[in-house]
């Protein structure tokens, strides 16, 4: 079977080098020099700091037009000149899991622009969604965003600009890690 479980290692070795990690909003997550990223699920061990597990899933918000359309332009990850990445934990609060399925999408799309946004910075960024509230973990979300150096800058400009909508108010936790690895894939 497809495995569609994923598990991130924060710690002493590790595939991607942390150039930096920024406590957004909520409980901090301990500096860690290094983060490898598996499918399947891996144990921790002595030399990881934290270890968070997340699966991919069925999309909750696209419309049938806006699938089509990310299906077109969205890049696969894992592409050898993407040496930048991005691992955002996200959870959300309880009010935002109180709302209805409607009135989330609502604020989501109709009113956040979530999806129009990100679409702007296709191809340039690739994008995998982790899901990991029902797996008791202490994120709702693992995102995790491949690019190349010179995307950097318009990458920043998309987070800062998700973090200033409606959508982000539900946001009770956030940590940003940014990390770099050599071009020759591992
Ligand atoms: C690169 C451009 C981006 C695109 C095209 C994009 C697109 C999407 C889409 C289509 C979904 C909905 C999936 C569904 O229907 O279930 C989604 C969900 C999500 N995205 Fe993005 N996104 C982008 C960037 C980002 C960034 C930079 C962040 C974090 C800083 C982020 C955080 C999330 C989260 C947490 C969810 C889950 C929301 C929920 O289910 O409540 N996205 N994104």
């Amino acid at each position: 079977m497809h495995d569609r479980t994923f598990t991130f290692m924060g710690g002493e070795v590790g595939a991607w080098d942390v150039t930096d990690m920024a406590t957004i909003v909520g409980e901090s997550l301990p500096s860690v020099p290094h983060v490898e990223f598996l499918r399947g699920v891996e144990s921790a061990s002595d030399s990881r700091s934290w270890v968070l597990r997340g699966v991919t899933s069925n999309q909750r918000y696209v419309t049938r037009a806006e699938q089509e359309e990310l299906v077109a332009i969205q890049p696969t990850l894992g592409r050898a000149e993407s040496t930048r990445a991005a691992l955002i934990p996200i959870r959300k609060t309880d009010e935002w899991w109180r709302l209805s399925q409607d009135e989330r999408r609502q604020i989501f799309e109709e009113q956040s622009r979530h999806i129009v946004t990100g679409m702007r910075y296709l191809p340039a960024i690739a994008r995998q969604l982790h899901h990991c509230r029902d797996l008791g973990e202490p994120f709702d979300f693992l995102t995790w965003f491949e690019y190349e150096p010179e995307h950097q800058a318009a990458f920043d400009e998309l987070v800062h600009a998700l973090r200033a909508t409606e959508e982000w108010t539900y946001v009770d936790r956030e940590i940003d890690i940014r990390l770099t690895r050599g071009s020759a894939r591992s």
